[in-house]
């Protein structure tokens, strides 16, 4: 009898220790993280944030810097919004469009939460593109996103979050290794927008090596319900330029690529 009890607390202690560590990062739990951070850039105002308490970093164009000195603390109106989740990594990627005001933006934010505890965002990683960008124009750009169709993809859709990170790495090894675009599963009616360029289908004019410099400090934020990968960078085969590029798969190929570079 003792060994019956002890075996079922054990298999009843292994399961709440599973739910307690995993049951936070959820995909809704990380949209409202987004939509707090969606609320603060609009007003200006850091106080719908729930900041990391120790540890908390902020990092705009990839440099740390004081929040207070973010393009954060600037009221933006915005346009279009967009934000994926990535349950695995507990991260999430906004894009944000905003066409009026002093100065127009398009920003890719990515928020991190350590210990799967969306209560609590540890960092806040954008990338803000605003005139003078590379291929900047906010409402061209903003015309472009909005005619795109981001619904959620049934699962027979998705793309694994293997070939989410492979198709985001090969992207961006393209400027160093000319075999890297032949590996990418390019759809026939892909469209690329880069800055406020467009390129159709987007699997023309592309780069085959020529590069010794790699594209780095990359992370990445996957989201397979909607066949999305984000992958900030530093785009050092060109020089050293803060960017993102966010790619959607659907069926096994590329429907989309977005790049924001400062
Ligand atoms: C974000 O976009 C959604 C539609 O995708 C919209 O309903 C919502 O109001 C937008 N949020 C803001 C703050 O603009
Ligand atoms: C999650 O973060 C919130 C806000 O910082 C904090 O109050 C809470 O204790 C944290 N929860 C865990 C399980 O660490
Ligand atoms: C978006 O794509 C879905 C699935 O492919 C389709 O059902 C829907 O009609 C599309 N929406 C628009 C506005 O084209």
């Amino acid at each position: 009898m003792i060994g019956l009890s002890s075996t079922i607390s054990v298999a009843f202690y292994a399961i709440a220790t599973i739910s307690s560590v995993s049951a936070e990062c959820t995909r809704d739990s990380l949209l409202a993280a987004a939509n707090s951070y969606i609320r603060a850039q609009t007003a200006g105002k850091l106080d719908s944030l729930s900041l990391a308490t120790e540890g908390f970093t902020y990092q705009e164009n990839n440099k740390i810097i004081d929040i207070k000195k973010g393009v954060i603390n600037t009221p933006l109106k915005i346009d279009l919004n967009r934000s994926t989740a990535d349950t695995v990594a507990c991260a999430s990627y906004t894009m944000l469009i905003s066409t009026s005001g002093s100065k127009p933006y398009v920003l890719a934010t990515q928020l991190t939460h350590k210990n799967d505890n969306t209560s609590s965002i540890t960092m806040i990683d954008t990338i803000a593109a605003t005139t003078g960008s590379l291929f900047f124009n906010a409402a061209q750009t903003l015309t472009y996103i909005r005619a795109e169709n981001w619904t959620t993809l049934s699962e027979s859709r998705r793309p694994s979050r293997d070939l989410l990170k492979k198709v985001g790495d090969a992207y961006l090894d393209m400027w160093t290794d000319a075999k890297a675009a032949d590996t990418i599963p390019w759809g026939t009616d892909c469209e690329r927008v880069e800055g406020s360029r467009l390129t159709k289908p987007c699997g023309g004019q592309l780069p085959r090596g020529g590069s010794a410099k790699n594209n780095g400090m990359r992370r990445y934020v996957i989201d397979e319900t909607v066949g999305s990968v984000d992958v900030l960078c530093a785009f050092n085969s060109l020089g050293d330029m803060p960017d993102s590029h966010e790619i959607r798969v659907e069926d096994g190929k590329v429907k989309y690529v977005h790049t924001i570079t400062v």
